[in-house]
């Protein structure tokens, strides 16, 4: 059983669309141990407390330096045994520290086709904006690991999804979310609890036996 500590920041859809998954039992092999968020206000605490599952906030405003601020969350990570951190909507650019401590064992959801309106500056509705501003007739979401620079890491999932003429960056943003992200975070969740993923270089192949823990030839 693996453990699952979802790293968020405001509204938390996609992590209820992680519980909802985890209760209709969709990953038996994984649970959702820990919601850690940024945001002390965000909505997704209270998704997560009611359904059970502790909570802690850390939020970078507290600490002095982002070096700090990351120290703290790594040493809650380990209290945690986490096993799989979910960046689920999570605001925070996680410091090398972290991410070498959790090599292809930290996952992000981002609300479009990486490469497209992905790294520095795009996050949340800014995303969808942009892909309307450029004219795709396409959009979507990906799931990657994390690596040192921002939504470059190994795609696990994707997932299109249409613009259509009367797009505003809200319809869009929430069409994205109900089409693509809340599909195939649980599902690359799933996948990794599963063992089912194993990255060589940029590349994640997805196997029918399990293999070991994301891991890297
Ligand atoms: C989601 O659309 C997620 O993909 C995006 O923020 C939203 C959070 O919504 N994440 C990013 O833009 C990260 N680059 P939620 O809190 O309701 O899940």
């Amino acid at each position: 059983m693996k453990n699952i500590v979802v790293l968020v920041s405001g509204g938390g859809t996609n992590l209820q669309a992680l519980i909802d998954a985890q209760e209709s039992g969709y990953f038996p092999n994984g649970r959702i141990t820990c919601v850690i968020s940024s945001n002390p206000n965000a909505r997704a605490l209270i998704r997560a407390r009611d359904h059970g599952i502790a909570t802690r906030v850390i939020s970078p405003k507290d600490y002095s330096s982002k070096a700090q601020y990351s120290r703290v969350l790594l040493e809650a990570l380990f209290q945690e045994y986490a096993d799989l951190i979910v960046l689920a909507g999570f605001m925070t650019i996680l410091d090398a520290q972290i991410i070498h401590a959790y090599q292809n064992r930290i996952i992000n959801v981002h609300p479009s086709l990486i490469p497209s309106f992905c790294g520095p500056g795009f996050y949340g509705l800014r995303v969808h904006e942009c892909a309307l501003e450029r004219g795709v007739k396409y959009t979507g979401a990906t799931v990657h690991f994390v690596n040192e620079i921002a939504d470059d890491g190994p795609i696990i999932l994707q997932k299109p999804v249409a613009i259509q003429q009367n797009d505003t960056p809200e319809t869009l943003q929430k069409r994205v979310m109900r089409e693509a992200e809340w599909v195939i975070l649980p599902e690359a969740v799933r996948l990794f609890c599963e063992d089912m993923l194993v990255v060589k270089g940029r590349k994640v192949s997805i196997v029918n036996e399990p293999t070991h823990i994301g891991g890297t030839i």
